[in-house]
């Protein structure tokens, strides 16, 4: 059952309220310390984080805080993931040291929020031994922090402890708040909130909540926003982008909303993430297809090879289905690059199971691929499933995994090699000085010698030499 969803502008004008009051005393203090004040945003996990970071940004600059890279900044705000245990241990380790510096500077706002602050055994314990930690919200009213702050600036009836506010499920879509992205050429776009699938490992639909689509007149605004203000490159963002569209009033399917995106005036690149293979059907395929500046390149998490695996994990398709799927794309999107999750050790894989996931690696052969060892989540019905695997054949199996996808890498790499291709340089390469990172349609991405002036801009390269998973290349 589809439920309602609130669309609130109104909800985004009370905020840039609250954020104009916020100023209005920052302000003050910043005449009488005669200093900037600062932000710092950590951001864990995935790029619904990333964006959801650049919208908490965005409040925050509108405020008048200065994004830091340092951790010693007015404001630290560590937006969380839970997908897996250790994203979890890590970030307590961090709060930890965030106290010591809080000692040092008792001013210093700390706040943490995103997919972890969901977990009610999260926010007991950090109530427990965290106790210097402002505010906590979850992952349904980051549009909040205006709010929030101004909370804890003003404490009611005085009362000084943290401010913390989570919301069970999201009712609401807030449109039209600022955002401060991180790239001025590209960037990512909300096309849908929340996930139905239920994936037996997957604690992301008890933390993100039921699926609600944005209208697409708001979502082509965003976007069209975007390119008068520079930007060529946009990600289409969503848990599970190709259900994208049910429960709106308009009807709009998500190949129906990637048309109209490819055709706005200004966007010279289209891509998105995550789609499920599931509900990847044939119009989204032609539309691909067909028009030239969506991205030949389609993330399509694979989790398992094996056909039994897959029911267990809830993922609705079989070994041949994915195979099927995979050469209908590959025969209709010429060089296509195909990338994907897979999860090693889900409870009762055998040696069986996983020779199935190799099988299917070697047949699609992947570009690259994440590969994650299964962690348990409280609350999914897989840590419920017998059988969990030992740690010393995971991770036998994870280093044959590996061995293998960076063996079909590196032939796919080399194939390509000589070729002269288009690229959107993004930022100074890390690889070597003088040079910068250009990035392929097909996600690859190549390191050649260039200035920084060259940031955002297309150019063509050729590739010189493989390296694995990316080149060395020349400006042609
Ligand atoms: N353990 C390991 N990997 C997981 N993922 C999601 N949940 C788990 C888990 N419990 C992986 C899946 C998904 C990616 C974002 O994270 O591969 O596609
Ligand atoms: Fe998790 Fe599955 Fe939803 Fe992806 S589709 S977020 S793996 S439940």
């Amino acid at each position: 059952m589809q439920r309602n969803i609130n669309i609130s502008e109104e909800e985004a004008a009370k905020q840039l309220e609250f954020a104009r009051i916020l100023k209005e005393s920052l302000d003050e203090r910043k005449a009488a310390e005669n200093r900037e004040f600062t932000y710092h945003i950590e951001t864990f996990g995935c790029q619904m984080n990333a964006k959801d970071s650049e919208k908490l940004a965005g409040i925050l600059e509108t405020i008048g805080y200065k994004e830091t890279d340092s951790e010693n900044a007015d404001i630290v705000l560590y937006n969380t993931c839970t997908v897996r245990e250790n994203a979890n241990n890590r970030v307590y380790g961090r709060i930890g040291f965030l106290g010591k510096l809080k000692k040092k500077k008792p001013d210093m706002k700390i706040i943490l929020c995103g997919c972890m602050m969901q977990e009610a055994h999260v926010v007991e314990k950090i109530k427990q031994s965290y106790r210097f930690v402002d505010i906590i919200f979850g992952t349904h009213n980051i549009y909040k922090l205006a709010e929030l702050l101004y909370e804890s600036e003003n404490p009611v009836n005085g009362s000084s402890g943290m401010c913390i506010e989570i919301l069970p499920d999201a009712d609401k879509i807030v449109e039209n708040l600022p955002s401060a992205r991180k790239y001025s050429f590209k960037g990512g776009v909300n096309i849908m909130y929340g996930c139905n699938n239920f994936c037996s490992y997957c604690i992301v639909p008890y933390v993100r909540g039921r699926e609600r689509s944005r209208r697409s007149e708001d979502i082509l605004n965003e976007i069209r926003e975007m390119t008068a203000n520079g930007v060529s490159e946009i990600m289409l963002l969503g848990q599970n982008v190709n259900s994208y569209g049910k429960g709106l009033e308009e009807e709009i399917s998500f190949a129906g909303l990637l048309e109209k995106v490819c055709r706005l005036e200004g966007v010279k690149r289209v891509r998105f993430m995550t789609p499920h293979p599931k509900d990847l059907t044939d119009d989204i395929i032609s539309v691909i297809a067909k028009e030239p500046n969506i991205c030949n390149h389609v993330h399509l998490p694979l989790q398992s090879g094996s056909s039994r695996l897959l029911k267990l994990m809830n993922r609705h398709y079989t070994k041949e289905d994915y195979l099927a799927l995979t050469e209908r794309i590959k025969s209709a999107i010429p060089d296509v690059a195909l990338t994907t999750d897979i999860i090693v050790g889900f409870p009762g894989e055998t040696e069986e199971d996983f020779q199935e996931t190799l099988d299917v690696i070697k047949k699609v052969r992947f570009s690259s691929a994440f590969t994650f060892i299964y962690s348990k989540r409280t609350g999914t019905p897989a840590a419920k499933m017998p059988d969990q695997v030992p740690e010393d054949i995971i991770k036998d199996r994870f280093d044959r995994l590996l061995k293998v996808i960076s063996e079909i890498s590196a032939e796919l790499t080399a194939k390509d090699t000589g070729n002269i291709v288009n690229v959107l340089v993004e930022e100074p390469s890390t690889q070597k000085e003088g040079y910068v990172t250009g990035r392929l349609a097909n996600n690859l991405l190549v390191h050649f010698e260039g200035g920084k002036e060259l940031l955002g801009s297309y150019t063509d390269v050729r590739l010189k030499e493989a390296k694995g998973f990316y080149y060395l290349g020349e400006r042609v």
